[in-house]
């Protein structure tokens, strides 16, 4: 599944957009058009040597959390487990941080580099439960391909 997206995605990762900073706009804008459970798309990343996330990059409605420290919200909580976290609905977590109240339910996928947990890509949604293995698999090679440029 998503196969010609990720064949978009590595053409954004070769082709002559100026720096990594507007190949991941790029990238956030063609999942949010090409997906329709995708209605924000934006990738975090460790802010220095502070234990919080710093938004780089996104698609979709601006959102006041452009920083969250580790271990607050989904975002946050990925920063430290290094795991896939997919939350069918929001309104059953405890540690969430609501950006839009549309938003029904949640995907946030660690980026590595060198091995180092050093971002995520994080997505929500207006649809209640739309996540599948079909969309892990596809943010991890998401973020394998960003993690080339970075
Ligand atoms: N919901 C996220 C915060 C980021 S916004 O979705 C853009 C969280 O709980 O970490």
């Amino acid at each position: 599944m998503f196969e010609g997206l990720k064949t978009k995605v590595s053409e954004i990762v070769a082709g002559p957009a100026r720096n990594a900073d507007q190949k991941m706009l790029d990238i956030c804008t063609l999942l949010k058009a090409d997906v329709p459970h995708y209605d924000w798309v934006g990738f975090y990343f460790k802010n220095g040597d502070k234990r919080e996330l710093k938004l780089r990059a996104y698609a979709g409605e601006p959102t006041d959390h452009t920083i969250i420290p580790f271990g607050k919200g989904i975002c946050g909580q990925v920063a430290e487990s290094n795991q896939n976290f997919i939350v069918p609905d929001v309104a059953a977590q405890d540690n969430y941080i609501a950006c839009s109240i549309t938003v029904k339910s949640e995907i946030v996928v660690p980026l590595f580099k060198n091995g180092e947990n050093i971002g995520q890509i994080d997505i929500d949604s207006n649809t209640p439960n739309p996540f599948s293995e079909a969309d892990e698999r596809l943010l991890e090679y998401v973020n394998q391909k960003v993690a080339e440029i970075l």
